[in-house]
């Protein structure tokens, strides 16, 4: 595994890099990410650029057996640039330009930026392209980050008009596909296309806080910002691959900022990565961005390019708390685990300057090496011992559906106050995960076949073509599980005119009668009869009233609801479907979820624990794998039955073993 961390040699002097470089040789780590701020240094002034400033960083670790990974400085345009090319700048929702000062201010649909990001991309393809110290490229910084992937300049108008134009061909098209006549929207030319002011751009400002614009325009608007920076990502990409055959790639923000389709984005880049700030004291660290990262590229392993490095000061000034003793080599060990191939800590020492002036890092800003220095140093030990784990296959049965329609759609006009599309997916994985159930978090386009069960929550926009492959995927045997709101909405985001769950009502077997959110005013008993027995709970986010011929495993308890169907499985084809018209307070969901999975076939954990750990099954030359995590802040003991063999310390455990507070065991079959 490509194990360190990211470094910044620009704003070291002479001795302190002399200093680090040793640090960094003595740490044991591999790997490190360099560049990615420095654009000044790389061109001071425009056409004149300079490596010499890193050259010898590179070529020391190198010798030294530590690889770097060389960004493209994209995310910081200079003031040089800025001053000489003021419409290159940012202008987000209200208007405002994002000036020159911190980071990220810059236009991705600019034609000048563009060009001058494939200059500077190009001049580092074609210094570094076949250092053999290089290990790969990162492009920019976690692209859309801090509320810059919704731009609003003049030439992003300009090509929002072009993008509408191309998908709709003609105003009559537009206004009739869209419904534009409500509130007197008809179009009478392209010309008259606006970029929608109303965000759902994490960190986004509302430019006019009630202002109700068309969920259609908003929509488009998500899908071009994305695609527009997907294009601006692409020329870097090309651009560097004119002299490289090392890997490309760039950051994504997890699933924090979700402004970019990353099932798209990612399509031309070599490997997955993100970034990825956990909270790690005695906490579980929450897997879902694993289980998509695995989704978005199948088959390749994934990177995490930036992952804590403790606690301490933070980039808002606002602090974060220290990781406690072995947790970081925890969290390495469980990227590992869920198939990661790089992970490299930010950053290894604490800067004395700018935003992020005094932040957490490895090494203090004195540069003496402390606790989370020796624990980075013995987590690249472990890791050596690990190497021939690493070819260990994931083999998961579950997939779960994400999709950036539904997500987008749900987030311009959301249902409920306390749903949320994405903590509801997640809320799947996690359930499944406490189960031992690990999923892959996949696309509506991604080959389901090699799933044995497939959950897709609430696919509120849903395209046509999609009916067909839910009708097959359950035909052939699968067992799928859908949720309220699926179907519900048409790719021009307007309502089906159709009875719902629209096109689907043959596989669920039911038709949906009513709907509402669910809170203090609606909140209701429903009544699941299980084969472990019956269970009643209330019920959770939206409800809606079931008919038809599927069997009713869940129904309302109170009111007029009484008897109403509200869980429905109708078998279909060879597979079962259900339909989650609610979803059960957590405790029943998770016995439903698990009597579904056992249905369907999934192969049951073999290890127990308590809660707060996960265990991760792979196998290795046909054997089992057992990756156990206690993320407790006390010992805990996994069960099991029969001999395991910790694959770290050669000891054989018979029916258990003791798992250390924050520690983890790595266990084979004999
Ligand atoms: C990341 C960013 C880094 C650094 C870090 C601080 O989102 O990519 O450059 O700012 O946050 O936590
Ligand atoms: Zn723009």
């Amino acid at each position: 595994m490509y194990y360190g961390v990211a470094y910044y040699p620009e704003q070291k002097t002479p001795d302190d890099l002399k200093k680090d470089i040793q640090l960094l040789i003595d740490s044991g780590i591999n790997t490190v990410r360099m560049g990615e701020f420095a654009w000044c240094r790389f061109e001071p002034q425009e056409g004149e650029y300079h490596f010499e400033w890193l050259d010898p960083v590179v070529e020391e670790l190198g010798k030294a057996g530590i690889y770097t990974v060389i960004c493209t400085p994209t995310a910081c345009p200079p003031a040089w640039m800025c001053e000489k090319y003021p419409e290159i700048l940012y202008v987000d929702n209200r208007g405002v330009t994002r000036p020159f000062g911190g980071r990220r201010h810059y236009c991705y649909t600019n034609e000048r930026y563009r060009e001058l990001s494939r200059i500077i991309a190009e001049k580092i393809g074609e210094h570094y392209g076949k250092n053999p110290y290089v290990l790969g490229f990162q492009i920019d910084n976690e692209p859309a980050q801090e509320a810059t992937g919704r731009c609003h300049c003049p030439a992003c108008q300009q090509a929002f008009r072009k993008w509408i134009e191309s998908r709709y061909h003609t105003v009559e098209e537009w206004n009739q596909r869209t419904g534009s006549v409500f509130w007197s929207q008809e179009l009478s030319s392209f010309s008259q296309v606006y970029t929608p002011v109303t965000t759902i751009e994490p960190y986004g400002i509302d430019a006019v806080p009630v202002h109700f614009e068309n969920p259609s325009i908003r929509l488009e608007f998500e899908r071009f910002s994305s695609q527009q920076q997907i294009d601006y990502q692409e020329i870097q990409t090309c651009a560097l691959k004119k002299y490289t055959d090392k890997p490309v790639t760039t950051n994504g923000t997890g699933l924090a900022t979700n402004s970019i389709d990353y099932f798209n984005s990612f399509k031309t880049l070599d490997r997955y990565a993100f970034d990825f700030y956990p909270g790690m004291r005695h906490s579980k660290i929450d897997p879902f961005a694993y289980g998509f990262a695995r989704g978005v590229k199948k088959d390749t392993p994934f990177w995490i390019l930036e992952f804590m490095s403790g606690g301490g000061h933070g980039l808002r000034g606002h602090g974060r708390v220290q990781t406690p003793p072995n947790a970081l080599k925890q969290a390495v060990v469980q990227a590992m685990a869920h198939g990661a191939e790089m992970m490299l800590h930010f950053q290894f020492r604490t800067f004395p300057y700018g935003a992020e002036q005094l932040n957490y890092a490895i090494v203090d800003i004195d540069g003496v090496p402390r606790r989370r220095y020796r624990e980075m140093q013995e987590t690249a030990a472990v890791l050596k011992q690990l190497a021939s784990y690493e070819k260990a296959v994931m083999r998961n049965e579950v997939g779960i559906v994400f999709d950036y329609d539904a997500y987008w759609a749900l987030a311009i006009k959301p249902v409920n106050e306390n749903f949320r599309y994405f903590a509801f997916c997640d809320q799947f994985y996690k359930m499944l995960n406490e189960m031992g159930h690990t999923s892959d978090v996949i696309s509506l386009d991604a080959d389901w076949s090699d799933y044995k069960m497939i959950v897709v929550p609430s696919l509120f926009v849903m395209q046509e073509s999609y009916r067909q492959k839910m009708k097959e995927y359950v035909k052939q045997g699968g067992t799928l599980v859908a949720t309220f709101l699926t179907s519900v909405k048409n790719v021009d985001n307007t309502g089906y005119i159709e009875s719902l769950p629209a096109g689907l009502t043959d596989l669920f077997g039911v038709t949906v009668q009513e709907v509402e959110p669910v809170d203090g005013r609606s909140r209701s008993h429903i009544k699941l009869s299980l084969a472990s027995g019956e269970e009643t709970c209330e019920d959770v986010y939206w409800s809606e009233l079931l008919e038809g011929s599927a069997q009713m495993v869940g129904t309302y308890l109170e009111d007029y609801k009484a008897g109403c169907g509200v869980i429905a499985k109708n078998v279909y084809g060879k597979g079962t479907a259900w339909y989650l018209g609610t979803m059960p307070e957590e405790n029943t969901a998770s016995k439903l979820l698990a009597e579904i999975a056992q249905e369907a076939g999934l192969t049951p954990m073999k290890i127990q624990v308590p809660s707060g750990c996960e265990v991760v099954r792979r196998e290795l030359d046909g054997k089992k794998l057992y990756y156990v995590f206690n993320f407790n802040a006390e010992p805990v003991q996994a069960v099991w039955q029969g001999t395991l063999r910790d694959v770290l310390s050669e000891v054989s455990y018979e029916n258990g073993a003791q798992v250390a507070q924050d520690g983890f065991l790595i266990l084979q079959e004999d």
